[in-house]
């Protein structure tokens, strides 16, 4: 009696400070803190905003007090690693690892740093972004900028043994810069950041769909090119289970093919899917270069994952991305096939308590519809 007394008024609280949260960013933070710098300058400040609260422990504390919610029905174990739910960070915003401590505390189930290459990488010239909130979309264009993974993945391997409960994974991709070559020499610069990844991490994630890079996307033109880069990387033992970055923008047939390669190789998962290249019917400005994230990715992702999981599911286990925004839209990327979900723009657009919306959310959904866990909503509606 005494327990669902206290769970009772610990989840009322724990709500009531999660409303509270997404009231002030709402109407604080996003318009007085981010909203009224260009979107590369908020991205710096909120970069600096980790770093420098990673360092200040009361408010790290206060920040689990307020947002974390467990429940054992969000508790899921997916290519043999053990997640307290099935939500993580996907590739982009943490390049060079400054957010971990702050995500493990908010209560993510993972992250995924990077993507990291093999030399640093000072990226595409600026501006890197640009907002389309009347899409809940960002116009994407970094060019994979990062500090490289041999500095970034020891940051990366010491997040994962500290964090609390969060699993960290971390996307490795070619370098983006001038000594990009042919495809050998692009095999090679994933391979030297696989060898420095193996054993540090609970993933590591090919992101072979980076659509905003000189050398472009050889190794998703070909299913020959991908089995290439995969058998070379085959040689690099390593413990963890491997995702495979996917492109958004590919026929059915192509995307099968790409996965049916895979299917032949140490590849345990595939994350569907990389940034929209289609403007079709969206008001975008024609000097605007990049691919967009959020609201225009969530139907063509939904689609490829349906079909990916129908033909592949007993093989591959899909993380699922793009435009979630709502406990629901996570909740349908799950019946459609993934046993995970990652978003980025959500967390810019409505703020970090979101990841609390979401597990909330997503367990009374599955309540609602008498799953007892989230593995068992996998794919039900594909
Ligand atoms: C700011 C930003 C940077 C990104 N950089 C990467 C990246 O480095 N590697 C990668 O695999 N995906 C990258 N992405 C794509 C995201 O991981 C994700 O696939 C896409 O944004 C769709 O998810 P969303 O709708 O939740 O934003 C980036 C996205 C954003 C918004």
């Amino acid at each position: 009696m005494t327990y669902v007394s206290e769970s009772f008024w610990h989840d009322a609280v724990n709500k009531a400070t999660t409303d509270l949260f997404t009231f002030g960013y709402k109407h604080i933070v996003k318009p007085h803190f981010v909203f009224n710098h260009t979107p590369d300058v908020a991205h710096d400040q909120m970069i600096e905003f980790c770093r420098v609260t990673r360092n200040i422990p009361p408010l790290m504390w206060l920040l689990r007090e307020m947002l974390d919610y467990t429940d054992p029905v969000l508790e899921t174990t997916v290519m043999g690693v053990d997640f307290a739910n099935p939500f993580g960070l996907s590739a982009g915003l943490d390049k060079n690892c400054d957010m971990p401590v702050l995500l493990d505390h908010a209560g993510f189930g993972f992250e995924t740093i990077g993507s990291v290459t093999s030399r640093p990488c000072a990226g595409n010239p600026r501006p890197w972004f640009h907002r389309l909130p009347e899409y809940d979309s960002m116009m994407v264009h970094v060019g994979l900028a990062n500090d490289g993974s041999e500095r970034v993945i020891p940051r990366a391997e010491k997040a994962w043994t500290q964090a609390g409960s969060m699993q960290v994974s971390i996307s490795i991709a070619r370098t983006n810069d001038e000594l990009a070559g042919d495809i050998d020499e692009g095999i090679e610069d994933y391979r030297i950041s696989l060898e420095r990844a193996a054993g540090r991490s609970a993933m590591v994630e090919v992101n072979v769909s980076c659509p905003n890079t000189r050398a472009g996307e050889p190794f998703t033109e070909s299913p020959e090119n991908l089995d290439r880069l995969f058998a070379a990387l085959d040689t690099v033992e390593r413990p963890q289970p491997t995702l495979v970055k996917m492109p958004l923008n590919k026929s059915w047939e192509e995307f099968r093919d790409l996965l049916a390669v895979l299917a032949e190789h140490n590849v345990q998962g595939v994350s569907i899917a990389n940034l929209q290249k289609d403007r079709t019917g969206l008001e975008i400005p024609r000097d605007w270069e990049g691919g967009l994230s959020g609201g225009p990715t969530y139907r063509a992702s939904n689609a490829m994952i349906r079909r990916a999981y129908r033909e592949f599911g007993d093989r591959l286990a899909i993380a699922g991305i793009g435009g979630v925004f709502t406990p629901e839209q996570a909740y349908a990327k799950i019946r459609s096939g993934s046993s995970l979900v990652m978003f980025v723009s959500a967390l810019m657009y409505r703020g970090p308590q979101q990841i609390t919306v979401f597990k909330r959310g997503l367990a009374e959904l599955l309540r609602r519809d008498g799953f007892e866990h989230v593995a068992d909503a996998v794919g039900v509606d594909a």
